[in-house]
């Protein structure tokens, strides 16, 4: 697994004056973020218990991007997440093995009073079925960490994130955070972000 490194996201909002519907200006707001970036799955569960095993995903049946989507998500769970901490739960093919991971440790008491906040119906349901208790930022708007997926991770330490669609819930969480931890298979770095992937914008007016 690679060491972490230091990247910032490119959350683009496009300001438009809507009467005339013209665009007047695009800015990008940028946020320092941990990023766990893995490609060579290893033995995930070296770590972990028998009892982690059991409710972790099944590893034959997985291909080896999964397999790399599903490192990143647990070692950030096991490098960033403590006992009496505030997480947000970010959406997405990757996160979802965090939140996997988190249930998980819950279960085996290896994790203790944790509070979770989802930015997604998605998520939520995964980590409601996986007894992982709830808040909402009403509740909490001091979260310790968020962990959650991205679009794409350029050289430059920016990246691109909203492509599933839960932008501004994924934005709220991890604006509110300590620190963001973003977890991705090498699959989502490239040369220049933008070409290739729609960029998702926000429209302010
Ligand atoms: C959700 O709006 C996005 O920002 C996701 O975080 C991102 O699309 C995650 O991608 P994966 O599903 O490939 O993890």
């Amino acid at each position: 697994m690679n060491e972490p490194h230091y990247y910032r996201t490119v959350h683009t909002a496009v300001h438009m004056n809507m009467s005339s519907r013209k665009l007047i200006g695009a800015s990008l707001s940028l946020l320092p973020v941990i990023a766990v970036c893995s490609n060579i799955p290893s033995n995930i569960f070296n770590a972990a218990s028998k009892r982690h095993l059991s409710q972790c995903s099944a590893d034959q049946s997985l291909s080896e991007v999964e397999k790399a989507k599903r490192l990143a998500g647990y070692k950030s769970i096991d490098n960033y997440v403590k006992s009496d901490m505030i997480v947000g739960l970010g959406t997405g093919s990757t996160a979802k093995y965090a939140v996997e991971r988190l249930g998980a440790k819950l279960a085996a008491g290896e994790l203790t009073n944790i509070i979770a906040i989802p930015t997604s119906v998605a998520t939520e349901k995964q980590a409601r079925q996986l007894n992982i208790p709830l808040a909402t930022l009403n509740e909490y708007s001091h979260i310790d960490v968020a962990i959650d997926g991205a679009d794409q991770i350029d050289d430059n330490y920016n990246l691109v994130k909203g492509g599933g669609g839960a932008l501004l819930r994924e934005k709220m969480v991890e604006k509110s955070a300590k620190t963001f931890i973003v977890i991705a298979d090498s699959s989502k770095v490239v040369d220049h972000i933008g070409p290739g992937f729609p960029i998702p914008v926000k429209l302010c007016y």
